[in-house]
């Protein structure tokens, strides 16, 4: 068990499990190779799983972040705020948009209308994790670690109020 702030959590994806959807991710991304496509990291929740997706790819890709923020606590706020924005050129490009977990989608629908407007060549979307059946946009996730239910889940980038980024395996909210 994990305690952060008010909250319990329990084990739920071990890190043995969280290699082998690593791996498999980055063996799909394959396809990818001779695109030279840019990775479009999701900060701050996305950074423990990029560098280890990354590693995991059998070819060389450029890489730039982003940072947005949409959660409050353990619920979407349905707000996007984004506090970094990217830096490099993507017209044109064959872009990879690596996020930790989508949930309503909103972020994903945010990020796509502010990345199409730069007129890159394709956007492939990848999560490690999926609320699938929340996610109610139209939008295809190309590459998908895990799909997982309606839960609150923590550790391996992703927070709880700021805290369980550093945890190296995923623990879901106990309901008491
Ligand atoms: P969406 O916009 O509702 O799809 O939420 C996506 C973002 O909310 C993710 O990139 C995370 O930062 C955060 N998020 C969603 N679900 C969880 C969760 O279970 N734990 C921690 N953060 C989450
Ligand atoms: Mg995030």
């Amino acid at each position: 068990m994990v305690q952060l702030h008010d909250k319990t959590f329990e084990p739920y994806l071990s890190e043995f499990e969280i290699r082998e959807i690593v791996k498999d991710m980055a063996y799909k991304m394959g396809v990818l190779k001779n695109e030279k496509p840019l990775f479009i990291i999701i900060l701050k929740g996305s950074f423990i799983f990029a560098s280890d997706l990354v590693k995991a790819l059998d070819f060389d890709v450029e890489l730039c972040f982003m940072q947005l923020n949409s959660y409050d606590g353990t619920k979407s706020s349905g707000k996007i705020k984004e506090i970094m924005g990217i830096s490099k050129q993507i017209k044109d490009r064959t872009l990879v948009v690596v996020e930790d977990i989508i949930d309503t989608g909103n972020t994903l629908e945010y990020l796509n209308q502010h990345l199409l407007a730069e007129q890159p060549k394709k956007i492939y979307y990848s999560s490690l994790l999926l609320k699938a059946s929340v996610y109610k946009k139209t939008i295809p996730i190309d590459f998908v670690g895990k799909e997982i239910t309606n839960e609150f889940v923590v550790g391996y980038g992703l927070d709880y109020k700021e805290l369980g980024r550093t945890l190296t395996q995923i623990y879901k909210l106990k309901i008491s």
